[in-house]
């Protein structure tokens, strides 16, 4: 593993001493400049001792997105990769997603006092533009499973250079810089991010209640009545989302009055 250059160890030492969580960011990786940071969590080995560790950088020249797209990553976004060795069936990997999104809503209400939207499965937008995207990825090796959380935000940056990709995702970008008319510190907003992470985490595994999750992520959403178009599979499905269940599955009634169940992983369009 190469040693960090000077100011990625400022950041670190910064970023250690302000951490207060209990295993989130126990162990911290940065680096100016990265392919991505989800690989590099990727290529860690599935073990138990890494639980909590992240890795971040400046900026990704390969930045990865859901369904094999790219994600422009420039130098003032917050690119980081947590690991997670799930104490928890691999089929409520869906609350990982919106852990991951509640606790950016919440770290950017925090310190900013603007109120993000949640978009099924994880997108997270102000103004109808999204500002935020996690990537999951899951890696088994015989027994141990580890998952990475990979979370995207556009906070000091312009979204001129990076609205290109989303063509095919029927959404603009946007930046929290342009939303909030200010930049952020990107260390005390992880730092926020990391807490609420930990603090939902927590919650979920002592009481394994996905309901509260489910509950709080709907308080937090308003795609609720609008209309949508759904990619499952190769298959396009049109409805009013009329809600999520209790595994995090999003209900969609369709014309012909039917309610539609679409699991996780399928791409969202809004009308
Ligand atoms: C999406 O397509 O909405 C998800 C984007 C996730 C991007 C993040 S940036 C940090 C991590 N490293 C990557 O290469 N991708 C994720």
């Amino acid at each position: 593993m190469r040693k960090p250059k000077p100011n990625e160890s400022i950041f670190k030492t910064r970023l250690s001493k302000l951490l207060r969580t209990k295993k989130l960011g126990k162990s911290i990786y940065v680096f100016n400049e990265l392919d991505s940071t989800q690989d590099y969590a990727n290529s860690l080995p599935n073990n138990e001792s890494l639980h909590g560790t992240i890795v971040i950088a400046r900026k990704q020249n390969m930045g990865k997105g859901r369904i094999g797209r790219t994600w422009i990553s420039p130098e003032g976004g917050l690119w980081m990769s947590i690991i997670i060795i799930p104490d928890f069936s691999i089929a409520d990997i869906i609350f990982t997603q919106f852990i991951g999104s509640l606790a950016v809503a919440d770290a950017v209400f925090e310190n900013t006092k603007i109120n993000c939207k949640l978009m099924w499965p994880n997108d997270i937008l102000i103004n109808e533009k999204k500002v935020c995207g996690i990537l999951t990825d899951v890696n088994a090796e015989n027994e141990i499973k580890k998952i990475v959380l990979g979370i995207g935000l556009n906070a000091n940056i312009e979204s001129s250079s990076i609205n290109n990709y989303l063509t095919d995702d029927n959404l603009k970008a946007t930046t929290i810089r342009e939303e909030y008319g200010n930049d952020i510190d990107l260390i005390i907003l992880i730092n926020s991010i990391l807490e609420r992470m930990e603090y939902y985490y927590d919650n979920f595994l002592s009481c394994g209640n996905t309901l509260e999750i489910v509950d709080r992520w709907k308080e937090k959403s308003d795609m609720f009545g609008k209309k949508a178009i759904v990619y499952d599979g190769n298959q396009q499905v049109m409805g009013e989302i009329i809600d999520l269940d209790q595994n995090g599955a999003m209900l969609m009634k369709l014309s012909d009055t039917s309610i539609r169940k679409i699991i996780y992983y399928n791409n969202v369009s809004l009308h």
